[in-house]
């Protein structure tokens, strides 16, 4: 393919930061090629086979995690509770889709940002945008927003330690069914809420009749393990690159920094150095589509990033906001046909759906996260496509960053426990309800493929 890790470099470049000390940049760089790779190459290539099967509707991807990982916030707990939350889901999702769950964190490697303005101004004085941890720090001041590549080699550790406690818990018995079901939904009333008890009740007696039957984990290592994948956006490209290896056994590239890596909605230009940093990596691409993208565009990106056209290679994250799937979510997915394209369709319902509140904090109204999550099912059921994942922005900790919910969160309340260093993310409660609301889409939907064979 005549492609080399650091050909990015003579592409135009949006949302990197400028490093003022470029010795310090390339002294991290160096260092950085010298560290592990923190993913192989078979693991990837697993999470390709595994999205393939998502693309068909034979699996699911919920791929979910925070919004930007920290270095203030990083500790175990949270790395615990975040599992935890992802694994109920994943539960939840299994129940009503009857195919398995492919589960991929945005974590470990969740650290650069791109901002809708380079600059923050606040009371008349200007700085550049905070960009994530990995890049710069958040207090206002000049100091803390000038980017420093150390951080680099922080994140790096961070990440290390991350994926070492996730393969942890995914093999040493954390992981186990039994442990994990804990349907503490604070069932309100609200018209879902006896449905979502309903298939609660359910899911419960089907892993009671397991138990009695036997089915424990002690004699069964699928109940006792999982597989846990880690993905982030691959914003930061001298970090990306500096993790880029060789796999020895084909001579293909990775991206050594994350199992699965995306390309943002702000970065996907056709001609740009994201795409073209991504287009050389074996790993699975995922491609975030916002009301902007056009259809030359999308088949721009289709040639570029997935050539050989295989399923699995490619998963396009819509998000457009509620309300607005309607209008291009069908061309899209009638672009993608018409091209005979194989990609796995996944749902965004966060990034389209930001707004300031009446109080004055940035905050995603669970109503219309909900909303585009339908909106997103309706329409590949019109359009007779897959829908083959959701995307979330989520925590296991038991923040008050998103609006509603079964345990509802009222504007005033965002400030009691508003926690994220960039946009709000569902808290454990909302989380589960919304695994709810998917699982009962995708029953719906397996229930209509029943009537019609
Ligand atoms: C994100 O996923 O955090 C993000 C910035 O998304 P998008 O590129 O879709 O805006
Ligand atoms: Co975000």
């Amino acid at each position: 393919m005549g492609w080399t890790r650091s050909d990015w470099r003579a592409k135009p470049r949006v949302q990197m930061p400028e490093y003022p000390d470029a010795d310090a940049l390339e002294a991290t760089e160096a260092r950085l090629r010298r560290y592990p790779p923190l993913v192989f190459a078979g693991e990837a290539r697993t999470l390709r086979s595994e999205l393939a099967a998502a693309g068909r509707g034979e699996a699911f991807l919920l791929q979910g995690g925070d919004c930007a990982e920290s270095f203030a916030e990083f500790s175990a707990d949270t790395i615990r509770d975040t599992f935890k939350v992802m694994l109920q889901m994943a539960m939840v999702l299994t129940y009503g889709a009857k195919v398995p769950v492919v589960k991929v964190g945005r974590m470990a490697g969740q650290f650069a940002k791109p901002r809708s303005a380079p600059t923050e101004v606040k009371d008349g004085v200007e700085l550049p945008s905070y960009r994530g941890d990995i890049i710069n720090e958040l207090p206002f001041t000049p100091e803390a927003r000038i980017p420093a590549p150390a951080k680099m080699l922080e994140a790096y550790t961070q990440a290390a330690a991350t994926l070492n406690l996730l393969r942890a818990f995914s093999k040493g018995g954390f992981a186990d069914v039994h442990q994990v079901h804990a349907w503490t939904l604070g069932f309100a009333e609200g018209e879902r809420a006896a449905q979502y008890r309903d298939m609660a009740g359910r899911l419960q007696d089907t892993l009671d009749f397991m138990t009695a039957a036997g089915l424990t984990a002690e004699n069964n290592a699928e109940l006792a393990t999982v597989d846990f994948y880690t993905s982030h956006e691959a914003l930061l490209l001298e970090y990306e690159e500096a993790l880029c290896r060789r796999d020895s056994l084909t001579g293909q590239w990775l991206a050594g920094s994350g199992h699965m890596i995306w390309i943002g909605d702000r970065t996907r230009q056709p001609d740009g150095a994201h795409v073209e940093f991504a287009r050389g990596v074996l790993n699975p691409i995922g491609l975030k589509c916002g009301p902007s993208m056009e259809a030359d565009d999308l088949k721009r990106l289709l040639a570029t990033l997935n050539p050989d056209n295989e399923m699995g290679r490619l998963t396009l994250i819509a998000r457009f906001g509620a309300g607005k799937v309607g209008d291009h979510l069908p061309r899209l997915v009638r672009t993608v046909q018409e091209e005979g394209a194989n990609v796995v369709w996944s749902c965004d319902p966060m990034h389209g759906n930001v707004i300031k509140s009446s109080t004055g904090y940035k905050t995603r109204p669970f109503d219309s996260i909900l909303r585009e999550v339908r909106e997103f099912f309706a329409v590949h059921r019109a359009e007779g496509t897959v829908p083959g994942g959701v995307h979330f922005e989520m925590t296991g900790q038991d923040v008050t960053e998103c609006t509603g919910g079964v345990r509802a969160v009222t504007d005033e309340d965002l400030s009691d426990r508003y926690h994220t260093a960039c946009d709000p993310r569902l808290n454990a409660s909302q989380s589960l309800e919304l695994a709810f609301l998917v699982a009962e889409e995708l029953q719906g939907r397996r229930e209509e493929a029943r009537a019609v064979s």
